[in-house]
């Protein structure tokens, strides 16, 4: 994991637009959220002052990437590829069943013991569409009944 403190030493001495500070910027992200479970405002500014770039460029990388949180998360994460060959499968559906089935939206938390669900972008598990990553474990191909159970396993 990137530790914040040696990065910004690292990058210190750079030129302003050295490319090494944009690829700074994720491992950055992640290594402050491996501490509070997701990047606050407060977190987009020292990863901007930290590499150099703006916290407008910060928060454009953030939201492009998938593994990147930008609010409180549960203690799980189930993510839902919503790409073409999952959403051809039903990927819509189980987004809309996992939805009701915690009683949040996407992204949201319905309690603290409750997992995340959130939509991505193809996993790389296209032949297990509909597919997900359950913290990180490949999962699919998934239906109501597997996802919801899925979901219960993981409240408990
Ligand atoms: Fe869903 Fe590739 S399209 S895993």
């Amino acid at each position: 994991m990137t530790d914040i403190d040696t990065l910004q030493k690292d990058l210190a001495n750079l030129p302003p637009d050295h490319p090494d500070r944009r690829e700074a910027a994720v491992p950055a992200m992640l290594s402050l959220q491996s501490e509070t479970g997701y990047l606050d405002d407060a977190a987009i500014e020292k990863i901007a002052e930290v590499t150099g770039l703006s916290s407008t460029e910060i928060e454009e990388l953030a939201t492009f990437y998938s593994l990147i949180y930008r609010c409180p998360t549960g203690r799980h994460i189930v993510q839902i590829c919503d790409s073409v060959c999952c959403s051809m499968r039903g990927a819509d559906q189980l987004l809309t069943a996992a939805e009701n089935y915690l009683g949040a939206p996407l992204g949201g938390l319905a309690s603290e013991c409750a997992p995340t669900v959130l939509p991505s972008i193809c996993l790389g598990l296209c032949d297990k569409a509909p597919a997900a990553l359950v913290d990180g474990e490949a999962a699919g191909p998934l239906n109501r009944t597997l996802l919801e159970t899925l979901l219960k396993r993981l409240q408990t």
